[in-house]
């Protein structure tokens, strides 16, 4: 694996690696890598000559200070698990290389960015937006890798891209989970022992209501799912949504002929957590 830390030198080795008909698949992360992370390299290896992965913690989708200097870094695991997963080449850039001034994608999502996530953690998304159009733009990679985990995200980038009309193709990607049920997230570091052992619980109540919403009312079913998750001691539920999968608003019914979603936001003593399964 060749690690970069220049758009200069990442298009040097490009030039160097690519062979004519060659696709490249990227996967853009902010390190601290775990098996939900190398699960998307091995996908992007499976259906692309050169994989591009970058790790890069980026400020502008931070809203709170603390968590981002606070976002764990492991730089050297993080190699390790890259090249063993497939990774051709790692891009580590600093901020100054991403941002060599202070635009931001001028793109309004309207209520895809201000519903869930959105209302928790204002301007997050347009730093998403922002960074991950940056890199499209430095790499333009055939397809690019993101995890059905941050759901809102992948709806964002998806809407972002078709705008931009780049011609990458966006991959979604089925969420890690541990045994238990909780999805793999460099969060879960954070979480007590207790907390932990309690986790299963997010992913089993979405199950849970996935199922119960099918012949239940849903306000009742809501208020029943944060019920349980709130029987926890330190876990509070944020939101608890029934959504359309495509414009993320509300909906008032299950429908088997549209594609829907449940997502949720826990927050536990020192972290949130988000999961989120379809219907
Ligand atoms: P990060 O949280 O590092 O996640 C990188 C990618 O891994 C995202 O596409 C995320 O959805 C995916 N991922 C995380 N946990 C997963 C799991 N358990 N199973 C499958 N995929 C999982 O998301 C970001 O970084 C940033 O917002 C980024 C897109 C890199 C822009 O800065």
């Amino acid at each position: 694996m060749i690690v970069v830390e220049k758009v200069s030198e990442l298009r040097e080795v490009l030039g160097m690696l690519l062979h004519s008909g060659d696709s490249i698949g990227f996967v853009p992360t902010m390190g601290a890598l775990h098996r939900g992370h190398t699960s998307l390299i091995k996908q992007a290896k499976s259906e692309n000559q050169i994989v591009i992965s970058s790790i890069f913690v980026n400020p502008t989708q931070f809203n709170d200070k603390n968590d981002l200097l606070n976002y764990p870094r492991t730089p050297e695991s993080d190699a390790i698990m890259l090249s063993d997963a497939g990774c051709d080449v790692l891009f580590i850039p600093s901020v100054e290389e991403i941002y060599p001034d202070d635009k931001m994608l001028e793109m309004d999502f309207g209520s895809l960015e201000r519903v869930m996530e959105g209302s928790f953690r204002p301007g997050h998304f347009k730093g998403v937006a922002t960074v991950v159009s940056r890199f499209f733009e430095i790499i333009n990679p055939d397809k690019a890798y993101f995890g059905e985990k941050d759901f809102q995200q992948l709806a964002i980038i998806n809407e972002m891209n078709r705008r931009l009309k780049t011609g990458i193709v966006i991959v979604g990607c089925e969420t890690l989970r541990e045994p238990d049920g909780l999805a793999l997230s460099s969060r879960n570091i954070h979480l007590t022992e207790e907390e932990r052992a309690s986790a299963g619980i997010i992913n089993s109540t979405l199950r849970w209501a996935a199922e119960k919403v099918r012949n239940a009312n849903i306000e009742e079913v809501k208020k029943e799912a944060a019920a349980r998750i709130n029987a926890v001691p330190g876990f509070k539920v944020q939101y608890f949504e029934f959504v359309d999968s495509t414009t993320l608003q509300s909906i008032n019914k299950y429908d088997s002929q549209h594609s829907q979603r449940i997502c949720t936001a826990v927050l536990t003593s020192k972290t949130r957590l988000i999961d989120n399964v379809p219907l």
